[in-house]
């Protein structure tokens, strides 16, 4: 176990040099300090467990230093040493924090004896601490159904990133959970009791996207008949969300550009800038790299942004997730709509197991909404799910698509017909073997998964 390390204030050296030899003597590591100063130094330049102040220091009283300490680290307890006679000043001490006191002259047992006390005591308290911490952070993200190898990946390096301050890059189809995932980096972070302010880039017109973030003063145009605040600075101690970043028209770029240089926004028709202090998370469903290639997206905005990375797959390459999902959102509409239902039926899971989900996580949670609503058993069947997306499958493919589909298709037939004998497959296709090869490279096939 490592030594603790205890901090002794008092004045008079000599006996700071005996409390030193008894606590030292009984396996504590052992800072002393004479002034208010060399007392708050210590306390932010080591890892001081514990201290010990006399109540009557030459230049404040213990209280105050107390105080001070506390402020430094509240989680150090601090035993105060007290002449005979100023009882009422060592009452005050407890009332004020401190662990408890000791009247001079005392006996160094007891000093020990009330020291491993606190010791214990603060032990059980940051062991408090840490569970409640694994409770929270269980908390922020027990709503992120992560079973796959690649969610669980995505949640483990979250986890860590919340607590940074660093930007974040969420790249992902939409539907994905981008914003889900941007929410829980800010409930994991430091700045969860600040403000979560969301903008999306797409979705507020050019000419007002720039008073929306920065805010404007008081007569700035016409219509601006009081001052207002941006979402900048709405988000100041907190988290500012800037989603569909990719859309954002190039003129405003430079500008966001600026902000995340100087960490300070001018709102329109103000001449001074004001200060932010902001977590910026931004999401994209763009190949943003090549936004830049294209001239869409400065590529120095890119840079600026693209700090720690998190790639969301999409649902049709994490599919082992949607029956965790399906149970999640059962319940979840299921308390909304006041409806028990127990489950789907295996056909209704297979339909489910099947589908592409070009909306990912966010079709299928409208698929799971729309069978609950209509359902009238207790297990949802195989014909309320998924009746409604027929346009999202039967949406027109190009004849590019269409054609390699079919391709595919026949070859896979082939194959299983001729229990993956390419000669055979290919002379009933009337294809040379060599050309045969060449399709069936181009669709990854391999013609021994086809044997039996
Ligand atoms: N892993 C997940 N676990 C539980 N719910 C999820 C998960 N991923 C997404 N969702 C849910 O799916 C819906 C869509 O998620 P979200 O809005 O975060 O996606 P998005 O990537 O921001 O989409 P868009 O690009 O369309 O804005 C939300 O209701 C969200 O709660
Ligand atoms: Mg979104």
């Amino acid at each position: 176990m490592a030594i603790e390390k205890i901090l002794v204030v008092d004045d008079d050296s000599n006996l700071l040099e005996v409390i030193r030899m008894r606590l030292e003597s009984a396996r504590y590591d052992v800072v002393t300090a004479r002034s208010e100063e060399e007392a708050l130094n210590a306390l932010e330049e080591e890892a001081i467990a514990l201290s010990v102040v006399d109540l009557q220091l030459e230049t404040t009283d213990g209280i105050t230093l107390m105080e001070n300490l506390h402020r430094i680290n509240p989680d150090v307890p601090v035993i105060i040493l007290t002449a005979y006679g100023t009882i009422e000043s060592a009452v005050e001490a407890m009332r004020r924090g401190a662990y408890s006191y000791l009247t001079k002259p005392f006996d160094a047992r007891e000093l020990l004896f009330q020291i491993d006390h606190a010791m214990e005591k603060r032990k059980l308290t940051s062991e408090v601490k840490r569970l409640q911490g694994l409770l929270e952070e269980k908390y922020d993200f027990s709503n992120i159904i992560a079973r796959s190898d690649k969610m669980q990946k995505i949640l483990a390096k979250v986890s860590i990133i919340a607590r940074t301050d660093s930007t974040v890059f969420i790249h992902g189809e939409s539907g994905t959970g981008k914003e889900l995932i941007a929410r829980a980096i800010h409930l994991g972070s430091g700045r969860k009791e600040g403000p979560f302010v969301a903008i999306n880039c797409a979705a507020i017109p050019e000419n007002l996207l720039e008073s929306e973030l920065f805010g404007y003063e008081k007569g700035a145009f016409t219509g601006a008949v009081q001052s207002a605040k941006g979402l900048f600075t709405q988000a100041d101690g907190g988290t500012l969300f800037l989603d569909e970043i990719g859309d954002m028209p190039l003129s405003l770029q430079s500008k966001i550009l600026r902000v995340l240089q100087d960490r300070q926004v001018y709102p329109l028709g103000c001449k001074k800038p004001v200060d932010v202090d902001v977590r910026i998370i931004v999401a994209t469903n763009k190949d943003l790299q090549k936004e830049v290639e294209n001239n869409n997206f400065r590529q120095d905005l890119f840079y600026r942004v693209h700090v720690i990375p998190v790639d969301l797959p999409p649902l049709r390459e994490k599919k082992e997730d949607i029956p965790f999902l399906v149970d999640h959102f059962l319940d979840k509409f299921g308390q909304r709509m006041k409806k028990k239902v127990r489950g789907i039926t295996p056909q209704a899971m297979q339909k489910l197991m099947l589908h592409d989900w070009p909306g990912n996580v966010r079709e299928l949670e409208n698929t799971i909404e729309f069978a609950m609503a209509m359902t009238q058993t207790n297990v949802i069947s195989e014909d309320l799910i998924l009746q409604t997306n027929i346009p999202s499958q039967n949406k027109l493919k190009s004849f590019k698509e269409a054609k390699s589909e079919f391709e595919k298709e026949y070859l896979q037939n082939l194959l299983n017909l001729t229990q993956g004998n390419v000669s055979k497959a290919s002379e009933l296709s009337g294809k040379y073997r060599a050309d045969f090869y060449q399709l069936l490279k181009k669709y990854d096939l391999k013609p021994e998964e086809y044997k039996r």
